[in-house]
């Protein structure tokens, strides 16, 4: 089929395969920034948004994409490239195979829920599986990031 889609605001056309996955698109079109972990919907690793909302492209068909707006995190670089020095600061990243989908994730968070607290962040990235660091680290960078501004790294 004919997919027409914007992707980091670009508009792209392209004829895919039926069952093509969005991630599957993404990364054939040389966007290797949202991972492949699980590929059935449990780790995040493959996290985008789909008209600013996050969602898992390991299990959302790219034929659901059509006409829509489409970002990674190649479209977020100056977000994500602040959003990462706080979790590297706090010790947060080991293999960082994990890092952009809890990158476009955080980003989602701050856009929803700029004042989240900890129980909130920790509900919101319930979905964002990391095998290495464990998540005190992730969750002392992101509400560092959070709080920015109010005298922590800029
Ligand atoms: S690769 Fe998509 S949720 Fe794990
Ligand atoms: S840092 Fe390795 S999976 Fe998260």
């Amino acid at each position: 089929m004919k997919l027409s889609l914007y992707v980091n605001g670009t508009l792209c056309h392209s004829e895919i395969a039926p069952g093509t996955t969005l991630l599957e698109f993404l990364r054939g079109k040389g966007l290797m920034g949202a991972k492949a972990g699980c590929d059935t919907g449990s780790c995040g690793l493959c996290t985008v948004w789909v008209d600013e909302v996050p969602i898992l492209s390991c299990t959302y068909p790219a034929a659901r994409a059509q006409g829509k707006h489409v970002t990674t995190i190649e479209g977020m670089r100056q977000q994500a490239a602040l959003l990462g020095r706080y979790l590297a600061e706090n010790g947060s990243e080991q293999c960082g195979y994990c890092s952009p989908g809890l990158i476009m994730t955080v980003l989602a968070l701050e856009k929803e829920h700029p004042a989240a607290t900890d129980a909130e962040i920790s509900a919101y990235l319930a979905g964002n599986l990391c095998r290495c660091s464990g998540y005190a680290g992730q969750l002392a960078g992101i509400r560092a990031y959070l709080n920015r501004g109010k005298g922590a790294l800029e």
